[in-house]
């Protein structure tokens, strides 16, 4: 009979369990499709009597995930614990180092040390994947390996942080404030244990260096990614960029240009009706730009038990079928170093200025716009409180630099009452 493939699945929380569901489940169908049974051999996590819903008792257990990945009986492991360095990395490396496939969700981990574990993968002839790791259940990374292997890619966008396009939607949709629908989405259990890696934007970041990766075959680049988080958007944002037929979205783009790549994380107008701009609640969208395909747009869950266990499925079964690709489509030592570009391309903005009531004000803000050489497209004043009176400005095209001459000119007016936010309007 046709040897199984065996896994040590190291962490056992929503998405572990999930797997171990999978697994149980379709056993006769993953068989089928892989050519051979794919077997749970053995776990690990922190707490081993737990109820987890999911029989455990046909398997080893290992309290050290270390000592799972140097089994002797294992054909790959599953890395679902989680963090950048620690426990997931030392078991990652034990893995890779034995001669085990692995298969993670870590998006911190392949961000920080995706080349390393890349480059041990290689060396020791055993696959490293991470589909997981990005997007939830949307097949991102494989589509860009496989399917569109055959592209030069020019631009890849995402939305990929569910809390944040919730807090956005669900803000639009009732009105309510954004501490609120933080509180809600805390709840609902679609955030991080520390959110601040939702709406600060470093949890989409890091998927969107994984994507830019394997995009355009350069080495992660984390910490070249401009980000910028959703904390500062306020409801008037919301209503007013809906007025003028925007939606805001927490947006990832990586850009090709000439002299590099442009990576950056930030809120974004987007206009309405575009597909980026339906998407609503915690739903995922990944876009890719291809020389010969033209644009292709994903959506899909982009967290949860079922998804996130479905995308390391796909990747356990190619596996187990004996294809083994190289962990960013391409080997590790052909990959470029990074060669970050800065977002010099121009866009229009959209300004919101708390500004004091007073005659003449509104001529100081179109004056240091002027002096930055930024054009007015569309200037509203909208409802004063205590004295002051929000100034919403969209700008025609500027680069950035003109942009932050005409902030820091903006700021230092003394009619001006706060940090002005300026948000990028992007071509999607
Ligand atoms: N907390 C993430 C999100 C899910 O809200 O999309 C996992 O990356």
């Amino acid at each position: 009979m046709t040897q199984p493939l065996r896994i040590g699945l190291a962490g056992l929380g929503t998405v572990g369990t999930g797997v171990v569901k999978i697994v149980q489940r379709q056993a006769p169908m993953l068989a089928a499709r892989a050519g051979r049974p794919i077997e749970i051999a053995a776990v690990s996590a922190r707490s081993r009597h737990r109820d987890r819903g999911v029989d455990l008792s046909g398997y080893a257990w290992e309290d050290d995930p270390v000592a799972l990945a140097r089994r002797t009986d294992l054909d790959l492991v599953i890395e679902v614990m989680g963090g950048e360095n620690g426990p997931a990395k030392a078991t990652t490396m034990a893995a890779l180092g034995s001669g085990k496939h692995v298969v993670t969700a870590n998006k911190a981990m392949m961000a920080r040390h995706g080349q390393l574990l890349a480059e041990t993968a290689e060396a020791n002839g055993v696959g490293l994947r991470f589909e997981a790791a990005v997007a939830g259940g949307i097949p991102a990374v494989k589509a860009l390996t496989e399917g569109l292997a055959g592209n030069a890619i020019s631009r890849v966008m995402g939305v990929m942080n569910g809390t944040c396009n919730y807090i956005l939607t669900k803000m639009e949709a009732t009105g309510a404030a954004y501490d609120k629908v933080l509180e809600e989405a805390k709840k609902l259990g679609y955030a991080e244990a520390d959110p601040t890696f939702d709406v600060g934007g470093f949890d989409a970041a890091q998927k969107l260096a994984l994507l830019s990766a394997t995009a355009f075959g350069t080495q992660v680049d984390y910490d070249r990614i401009l980000i910028e988080g959703i904390e500062r958007v306020n409801l008037a944002d919301i209503e007013h960029a809906a007025e003028l037929g925007y939606r805001i979205k927490l947006l990832g783009v990586a850009r090709k240009t000439r002299s590099g790549v442009e990576m950056r994380m930030q809120p974004c107008l987007v206009p309405a009706h575009s597909a980026v701009g339906q998407l609503e609640g915690v739903t995922n969208m990944v876009v890719f730009e291809g020389d010969a395909v033209g644009r292709i747009t994903l959506s899909g869950p982009g967290a949860g038990e079922g998804p996130t266990a479905s995308a390391i499925m796909g990747d356990v079964v190619d596996l187990a079928r004996g294809f083994v690709l190289p962990a960013f489509g391409q080997p590790a030592a052909t990959l470029a170093s990074p060669t970050p570009a800065n977002a010099t391309g121009e866009a229009s903005y959209y300004l919101r200025i708390l500004l004091t009531d007073a005659p003449g004000t509104l001529a100081k803000v179109a004056a240091a716009l002027g002096e930055s050489g930024i054009s007015i497209n569309r200037m509203r004043q909208v409802q004063h409180t205590g004295g002051a009176a929000p100034v919403l400005i969209v700008t025609h095209e500027t680069g950035r630099d003109a942009l932050d001459a005409a902030l820091g000119r903006i700021s230092a007016l003394e009619v001006c009452r706060e940090e002005p936010i300026a948000i990028r309007i992007e071509d999607v």
